[in-house]
């Protein structure tokens, strides 16, 4: 790479069988950028992560993470089992032991001081002994955050965290993470059309092509107007009708998977 990026991504393709799901993506991502990845549901996004973690192999093109550079992962909702009886405490803290093997490992005084300071910033240390099947939607995804971060990544991967969150928590994630995009990259796929621009720094609106990239004050209006067709005359109704655009494409792909 000749810039200084975290994660570079050049001609990317990627298909599940004769379905395509990313064709020619290339865009560059710098560090410490907060980057919002939107686009409608079938649209690629959670596949574009999916070749990032090497979950999924591309057909053709790269997507390179930096070298040295650690990755944190908070997939969707709807992967977590809420039944396992697992605490709280036991949740975060094995986020310290990801990627090696699964020992009765003891952790460190400083992993676990590190963990609790972590806790203590997202407002959930109250919650340590609690088991998770006692939590709400938004505590959980609070701890599944938590998680992804004991490892102390440099690169943050939030998968829909706040998909059925009520406006309140939603900005209060949105909010840690901005606070912490300051020290690392964070890539955040979402639907929360009319609140993600006030956060991130970068946007990016896959629909199995990359059909918007940037980072200028006018994402927001570049943004709306690619998925409306037509220019803005008023931001407020029009995000509306993409937000209802969103929830009706959402609602026809849960439609065809589930009859
Ligand atoms: N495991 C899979 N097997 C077959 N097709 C898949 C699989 N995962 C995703 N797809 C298809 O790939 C496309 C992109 O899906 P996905 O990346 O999940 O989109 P998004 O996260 O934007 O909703 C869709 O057409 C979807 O049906
Ligand atoms: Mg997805």
């Amino acid at each position: 790479m000749k810039q200084d990026y975290d994660i570079s991504i050049k001609d990317l393709s990627v298909s599940y069988g004769s379905v395509v799901a990313l064709k020619n993506i290339s865009f560059n991502i710098e560090p410490k950028s907060f980057l919002g990845i939107i686009g409608p549901n079938g649209g690629g996004k959670s596949t574009l992560i999916k070749a990032l973690l090497g979950l999924k192999k591309p057909d053709s093109g790269r997507i390179e993470v930096k070298q040295g550079k650690k990755i944190g992962y908070v997939p969707q909702f709807a992967e977590f089992d809420q039944r396992f009886p697992i605490s709280v405490n036991e949740v975060i803290m094995s986020g310290v032991i990801k990627g090696k093997k699964l020992t009765f490992k003891k952790y460190s005084k400083e992993e676990v001081e590190y963990a609790e300071s972590l806790m203590k910033r997202m407002d959930i240390l109250d919650l340590k002994d609690k088991q998770i099947g006692e939590l709400s939607g938004g505590q959980l995804q609070k701890v599944l955050v938590t998680r992804s971060m004991v490892s102390k990544p440099d690169i943050l991967v939030l998968d829909e965290p706040t998909a059925s969150l009520d406006v309140k928590v939603k900005n209060e994630i949105y909010d840690i993470l901005k606070c912490l995009s300051e020290d690392i990259t964070i890539l955040i796929i979402t639907h929360d059309i009319a609140e993600i621009f006030s956060y991130v720094s970068s946007v990016a609106y896959i629909n199995q092509t990359l059909h918007y990239h940037g980072s200028d004050s006018k994402m927001r209006k570049n943004v709306l107007e690619l998925t409306t067709g037509c220019p803005i005359e008023d931001l407020m109704i029009n995000e509306e009708a993409l937000k209802k655009e969103f929830m009706e494409t959402e609602d026809k792909y849960h439609d065809q998977r589930h009859h």
